[in-house]
């Protein structure tokens, strides 16, 4: 399989075939600063004929050069609405350039230059991410739009010249989240994953020195007690695969950033089996493994000067003699006992063991964990936002800016302790792994949150600074709830956007890779703090 990573162009090459040109609502036109002024006349000429109004969403190819260069055959006008420097304005580049870069794809272009939308990031983002596809497993096809050049024809500072390569890289990190999700499952097993991820990091040259990337294995996870994790694995003949991942971009001893990422790699509900139909999705069940680690390599390749630490569990779920059986008991890592009683709540499972293993391990300030946790969250939120449960106002603020600056959006959901009855009563163990239909989503939010050590428990009940340190192991402790340790913890429930039906845009029909962007965008702007 050909890599995800395409060579992009920061700098003007000089023969293009194909140019992107921004219009806006207001008539005015992004040309480059190099074109002639009769260039933009006959452009603005043909434009007024054809009745281009700059409307988002519109996209015409013109024929001929119209000054932009001699070689260039085609221009695509995109429409850009409104102008302007919100993060909406933003996101009309990003979606105009990728329906430039489709439309001129279609006319089978294979240099395109885009000119300066104002907006450089997204310019570059919305060309990578339009032109991404996923023709691996096409016979006779290797990707069409490998072949595509793209390049900015006229950036000039610095600042210009960095914005357009961070949106490829953002881009190219999605891109790759996006395969790896898409990949069938008996091509990315828990082994392929790690074997992937390592071979995409080793291609920025970085391991070993700032980034290290351990490939933990059963024995492993044997020794470290993790029995939940471990009996999830049980009924796969595949062998389970746990990275462990250190960024070290920030000052040597700062307390780093964490991250977990859910990787069932196929999720067929285990004895718990799920239904037939649609049951091809779960092959991206491993959608929170893939946007840690997309994100890492973004992080990583855009140098982002922080500390990060990643635990990324990864294994199937599948039904055998033998797989876990309903009601059977395991241990957790922490030490609390869980009584399965659905082998399909499978991911609340792996993630306990991990959140433990990285919050006991590496003491982050801030743990997030990303997981294609419930198809409740779906229901409740769809394809349009994936929810946050935090135990912080401040790092809530913090996921909410850069959802919007990615377009990538999240609602808060609650993560509180008034779900905790549904997940602790009516069990032989300290908890059940189901807390019944009821807010599916948010009991399995505060499931997990039971398993990240020295958690600060803000959510509304009475707090009390002073109060010692938690330490795992206070699960029936429902009226201590107090703000006590010293991590700020958040969930993402990205079940609902880890698929789309769309084409629109920078869309692709099929798994999303989101939000990667956002956390690319989370770990610039904290790090920047
Ligand atoms: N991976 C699924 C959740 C899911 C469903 C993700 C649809 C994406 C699309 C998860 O492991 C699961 O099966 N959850 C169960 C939990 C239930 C048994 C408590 C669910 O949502 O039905
Ligand atoms: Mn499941
Ligand atoms: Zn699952």
């Amino acid at each position: 399989m050909t890599t995800a990573l395409r060579n992009f162009h920061t700098s003007s090459a000089k023969l293009h075939d194909a140019a992107i040109v921004g219009l806006h609502a207001d008539g005015q036109l992004l040309v480059p600063r190099s074109i002639a002024a009769n260039g933009k006349e006959s452009l603005t000429t043909i434009l007024k004929a054809a009745g281009a109004k700059g409307k988002a969403g519109e996209s015409r190819v013109f024929y001929g050069d119209f000054g932009l260069g001699s070689e260039v055959q085609k221009v695509a006008v995109v429409g850009l609405g409104k102008q302007g420097t919100s993060a909406a304005a933003k996101d009309r580049v990003r979606a105009a350039v990728a329906t430039g870069v489709k439309a001129l794809k279609a006319q089978e272009a294979k240099d395109i230059g885009i000119a300066g939308m104002g907006h450089d990031q997204a310019a570059a983002e919305g060309a990578s991410l339009g032109l991404y596809n996923f023709n691996y497993f096409k016979s006779g096809k290797k990707g069409a739009a490998e072949d595509i050049k793209i390049s900015a024809l006229d950036l000039e500072s610095p600042d210009e010249i960095q914005a357009f390569k961070n949106g490829l890289i953002q881009a190219q990190a999605q891109n790759l989240a996006r395969i790896l999700m898409e990949t069938p499952a008996n091509h990315m097993t828990p082994t392929l994953f790690a074997e992937r991820f390592l071979k995409e990091v080793e291609a920025l040259g970085l391991e070993g020195n700032k980034l290290k990337v351990h490939v933990r294995d059963q024995a492993w996870a044997e020794e470290h007690k993790m029995g939940a994790f471990l009996s999830v694995s049980r009924g796969s003949d595949e062998p389970l695969k746990f990275l462990e991942i250190q960024y070290e971009g920030g000052k040597a001893g700062d307390r780093p950033l964490g991250l977990v990422g859910k990787g069932v790699t196929f999720d067929t509900g285990g004895i718990s089996i799920k239904p037939s139909a649609n049951m091809a999705a779960m092959k991206g069940d491993m959608g929170g493994a893939a946007t840690v680690a997309a994100a890492i390599w973004g992080i990583a390749a855009l140098n982002l000067p922080i500390n990060l630490v990643a635990g990324i569990p990864l294994c199937e779920n599948m039904p055998s003699g033998r797989a876990t059986k309903p009601g059977d008991v395991v241990t957790s890592m922490s030490g609390k006992t869980i009584e399965v009683d659905n082998t399909d709540a499978e991911g609340r499972l792996i993630l306990a063991d991990a959140l433990t293993f990285i919050s006991k391990t590496y003491k982050p300030h801030t743990l997030i964990d990303l997981a294609t946790l419930t198809g409740a969250m779906d229901v409740a939120l769809g394809g349009a936002y994936a929810g946050v449960f935090s135990t912080s106002n401040s790092l809530w603020s913090e996921l909410d800016a850069a959802g919007e600056e990615a377009h990538e959006a999240f609602w808060r959901m609650p993560l509180h302790s008034v779900y905790l009855p549904q997940i602790t009563t009516n069990t032989v163990a300290d908890l059940i792994n189901t807390g019944g239909r009821s807010a599916g989503s948010c009991t399995a939010a505060i499931f997990l949150r039971e398993f990240v050590h020295g958690v600060e428990r803000d959510d509304g009940f009475a707090q009390a600074e002073d109060e010692p340190s938690t330490e795992v192991g206070t699960l029936l402790e429902t009226t201590g709830d107090v703000k006590v340790g010293s991590v700020r913890y958040a969930h993402i429930d990205i079940a609902g956007v880890m698929d789309t039906t769309s084409n629109a845009g920078y869309y692709a029909k099929g798994m999303t890779g989101r939000p990667a962007r956002a956390l690319i965008e989370f770990a610039k702007k904290f790090s920047s703090n």
